[in-house]
């Protein structure tokens, strides 16, 4: 019996990955070298710091980590820029209207995202009331594939991980989700998410029927 579902936020939510390529390439650029969307794709999902490490290992630059920490927090200056211009028309597709169906059903909701912003968002997006729990990246200390996010969402919300699913768009996030023991929808291409029990290409083809199925 499905009793919550968990969301990921870039990507599921919102498409912010576009964002967090610009100010990334800022930051490729100032160092030298070309940072392009292919590169970008390998940072879906993947914490702050460890998507700059990526950037680097790109680049072929290696920095101590407090330089590292600086261009980190210069990436996300920049990052915020654009997040706090963002509008309620940027939510994707079906998002909102499936969150708000699973209220009117008794389904719980929470988000369970690596980003240190997704209160930001949330708050600029007007979605906050509707998530019952909300986990970010700074309530983790270990990025997906860890199930941790997802366990914490589900121990917050007093939901065993057998009755929840999650939904998520990168592959790291699915493997968390397997590992958490919970049932898992890709959103995205079947190919990069198989291991998902099921792909959409969007919140807006989720229905309660497609839920019940998965059970
Ligand atoms: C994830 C994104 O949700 O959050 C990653 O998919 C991002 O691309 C990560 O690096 C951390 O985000 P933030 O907002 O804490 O820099
Ligand atoms: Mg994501």
């Amino acid at each position: 019996m499905i009793k919550a579902c968990l969301f990921d936020l870039d990507g599921v939510i919102v498409d912010t990955a576009k964002y967090h390529y610009i100010a990334w390439r800022e930051i490729a650029k100032e160092l030298g070298f070309d940072f392009t969307e292919q590169h970008n794709e390998r940072l879906k999902g993947v914490s702050r710091m460890a998507s700059l490490d990526i950037l680097l290992e790109v680049g072929g630059i290696q920095l101590p980590q407090h330089e590292k920490e600086i261009l980190a927090h210069r990436k996300n200056e920049h990052y915020l820029t654009f997040i706090l211009n963002m509008q309620p028309d940027e939510i994707l597709p079906g998002a909102k209207n499936f969150l708000e169906t699973l209220h009117q059903q008794g389904i719980a909701t929470a988000l369970g995202s690596a980003s240190k912003n997704a209160m930001t968002i949330l708050d600029r997006l007007q979605l906050t009331s509707l998530f019952d729990v909300i986990i970010d990246g700074n309530q983790t200390a270990k990025a997906k594939p860890d199930p941790e996010v997802f366990l914490k969402g589900a121990d917050a919300l007093n939901i065993n991980p057998k009755h929840c699913i999650v939904f998520e768009d990168a592959e790291a996030g699915v493997e968390a989700a397997l590992a958490a023991g919970m049932k898992c929808v890709g959103i995205g291409s079947p190919e990069i998410l198989s291991k998902a029990h099921l792909v959409v290409s969007g919140l807006d083809k989720m229905t309660i029927d497609l839920l019940s199925k998965l059970q």
